[in-house]
């Protein structure tokens, strides 16, 4: 088959999505008992039970996205008007649309020039009277320095959260899964991550206090067993039971998910081991391949030569660093330069999915080596 009739499968359509019959049947087993919205029904309390046991920690509490999932967990932290929210400009805006939501103010601290995860030296430099606390991206599922930043948020009183959306099963350096030393972590049911429900989020936590804030927050500030009583601010980010039912299912596949699309990757970073101008992140073991991120010297002329092969890449992953959108106003170009330069210049992202042959992890290296050659 010619390179550009190379039609992989994608996040959009069946063949790029892991779902089954179960699937089909927890949809059908909810229709059938009539309760669709959670706070009646036993699909989003069994997911938590579920989440709560594949991370090994004491709560989980799901929500409508994982935008919602990291707003729970930024107001249960206290953020509040007039606080700061130190995090990285390499996300998504779900990351920094809670602390927007809480009137507080993002600051951004810049990246690693190897894998755009936060540098904890600037994360520390960050830090004022003010800061409450920082949120550590895991970018494409590879892992933030997770143990300095725990480091510099226990010596500064500041709470961790782990943005886990991209991140699902990864795990750092030591074999530490992700999503396991921050006071909080959250996870997203997207469209487009490893798992999918559609929308959906996770926040878990150890500490019972913020996990009592995050479900308050969750329902109205409502606690269903002592009558109708606002105990604090909060809004409707129930996950329905319709989206429980297929996430549960959709998590007994994850494992699985992830460890096909590790596959994948070390296959092409063998194919790739030798090609100028080309690299996969030194940091491989425990990555959980989001997507696929290479360093590159040109990232638009490298994308340009990879999308006529039919391989989709995309370069910088953003269009620009998150303070530099319109909805974030008052940050000076150039605040973040290492990140800026990524987005720019040096960061080209392959989209990755665990349907992907051995032949079409084979045709995307040939498209690198040409890309590489021209
Ligand atoms: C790193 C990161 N954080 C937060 C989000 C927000 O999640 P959602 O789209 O489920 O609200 C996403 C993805 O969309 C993400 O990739």
């Amino acid at each position: 088959m010619p390179e550009r009739e190379m039609h992989l499968p994608t996040v959009l359509g069946p063949r790029g999505r892991t779902f089954g019959e179960e699937e089909r049947a927890a949809v059908l087993r909810v229709l059938d008992s009539a309760v669709l919205c959670s706070a009646f029904g036993s699909e989003a309390r069994s997911l938590e039970a579920e989440m709560a046991q594949l991370y090994s920690r004491a709560e989980a509490v799901a929500s409508s996205s994982g935008t919602a999932a990291l707003h729970l967990a930024v107001a249960a932290a206290g953020v509040g008007p007039g606080d700061e929210v130190i995090t990285t400009p390499l996300s998504d805006f779900g990351t920094v649309a809670p602390v927007l939501a809480q009137q507080a103010r993002v600051v951004f601290a810049d990246v690693r020039p190897e894998d755009g995860n936060l540098d904890p030296e600037a994360v520390e430099a960050a830090v004022t009277p003010r800061t409450k606390a920082v949120i550590a991206v895991h970018l494409f599922g590879g892992a933030a320095d997770v143990g300095a930043l725990r480091a510099i948020c226990d010596r500064h009183g500041l709470v961790l959260i782990e943005d886990c959306a991209q991140a699902w099963l990864g795990e750092d350096t030591a074999g530490e899964l992700l999503g396991t030393r921050g006071d909080i972590a959250c996870f997203s049911l997207q469209q487009y991550k490893h798992i999918t429900a559609g929308d959906g989020g996770l926040s878990v936590t150890d500490d019972p206090a913020l996990a009592r804030h995050m479900r308050l927050f969750m329902d109205k500030g409502w606690d269903r067993t002592e009558g109708r009583i606002h105990r604090e601010a909060g809004l409707n980010y129930r996950m329905t039971e319709l989206t429980a039912a297929v996430a549960r299912v959709q998590l007994t596949r994850v494992a699985e998910v992830v460890r096909l699309r590790r596959e994948r990757a070390e296959r092409l970073a063998a194919a790739i081991a030798g090609l100028d101008g080309a690299r996969m992140p030194a940091q491989r073991a425990g990555h959980a391949w989001w997507v696929v991120p290479l360093l590159v010297d040109d990232n638009s002329r490298w994308a340009k030569s990879l999308q006529t092969a039919g391989v989709p890449a995309l370069p910088g992953y953003l269009e620009r660093p998150l303070y530099a959108n319109p909805a974030l106003p008052g940050y000076p170009p150039g605040l973040c330069p290492r990140a800026e330069r990524l987005i720019d210049r040096t960061l080209l992202v392959l989209q990755w999915n665990e349907a992907y042959t051995e032949g079409d992890v084979d045709r995307i290296a040939r498209a690198l080596g040409e890309a590489g050659s021209r």
